[in-house]
């Protein structure tokens, strides 16, 4: 270590406001996350990284399965916008789901207007990438995925992949009568054993096989 790094570094050791700022990161963590967690409604086996960032949790709903990446944002209305999971989404890190927005008036600087809430809802079985967006009053179908770095405005239709800013769809991922048949299934509504007693045909099976094993 360089002479200038090592005061460097003792600059910091010895600094009290640097204390005090670790109890203000300490601070945030317990109204971000810690305090939130309390309010959240969970399924079973929901996961997510110590550092993601929830508001109004008692607005959120998450469903058996879900996993949210690190340093997302998951921040429901402070009146009436909820946001729903479905089973099994998949949140990439820094992925932003937002149920508020603020008013636009024009002369009012945003933050002093009244919000303007709307729910969202991210479907089972989805995936959205790094660094996604999806703003408030937007369902996220179930199936879809949502390529990183897509800022979602609209509604994005179950099954498909969307990318890009605005979010529009690639492509479906599977066909509409797979899509038919895999709501005919509805997995989402097996009860907990009965999903992990299936696991092995979750991951292995191709979207059709598995059409084909459980609709009949
Ligand atoms: C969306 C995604 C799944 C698409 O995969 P894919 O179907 O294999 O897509 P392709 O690579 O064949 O690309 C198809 C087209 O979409 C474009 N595209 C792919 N991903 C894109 C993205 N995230 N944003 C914008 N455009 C994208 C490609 O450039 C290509 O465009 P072109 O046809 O004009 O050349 C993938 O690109 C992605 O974003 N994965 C998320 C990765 C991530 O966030 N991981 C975090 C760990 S959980």
């Amino acid at each position: 270590m360089t002479r200038r790094r090592a005061l460097g570094a003792l600059a910091s050791v010895v600094d009290p406001r640097v204390y005090l700022h670790a109890l203000r990161l300490l601070h945030f963590y317990g109204y971000a996350h810690v305090r939130q967690v309390r309010l959240l409604t969970r399924g079973a086996d929901v996961s997510f990284a110590p550092n993601v960032s929830f508001r109004n949790a008692e607005r959120i709903v998450i469903g058996a399965g879900t996993h949210i990446g690190e340093y997302s944002m998951i921040w429901a209305g402070n009146s009436t916008g909820r946001i729903t999971f479905g089973e099994k989404a998949l949140l990439a890190p820094r992925v932003t789901v937002t149920a508020s927005d603020y008013g636009m008036q024009a002369g009012t600087p945003p933050m002093d207007q009244p919000k303007i809430e709307r729910d969202v809802h991210i479907g089972a079985g989805t995936w959205l990438g790094a660094g996604v967006v999806v703003v408030a009053g937007v369902t996220v179908g179930d199936g879809a995925i949502v390529g990183s770095g897509a800022i979602v405005t609209k509604d994005v239709p179950a099954y498909t992949i969307v990318v890009g800013n605005p979010g529009r769809v690639l492509r479906r991922r599977v066909s509409e009568a797979t899509e038919e048949k895999l709501r005919r299934i509805a997995w989402w509504d097996w009860s907990h054993d009965l999903l992990r007693e299936r696991m092995a045909d979750f991951r292995s099976l191709e979207a059709d096989a598995f059409v084909a094993k459980y609709a009949g």
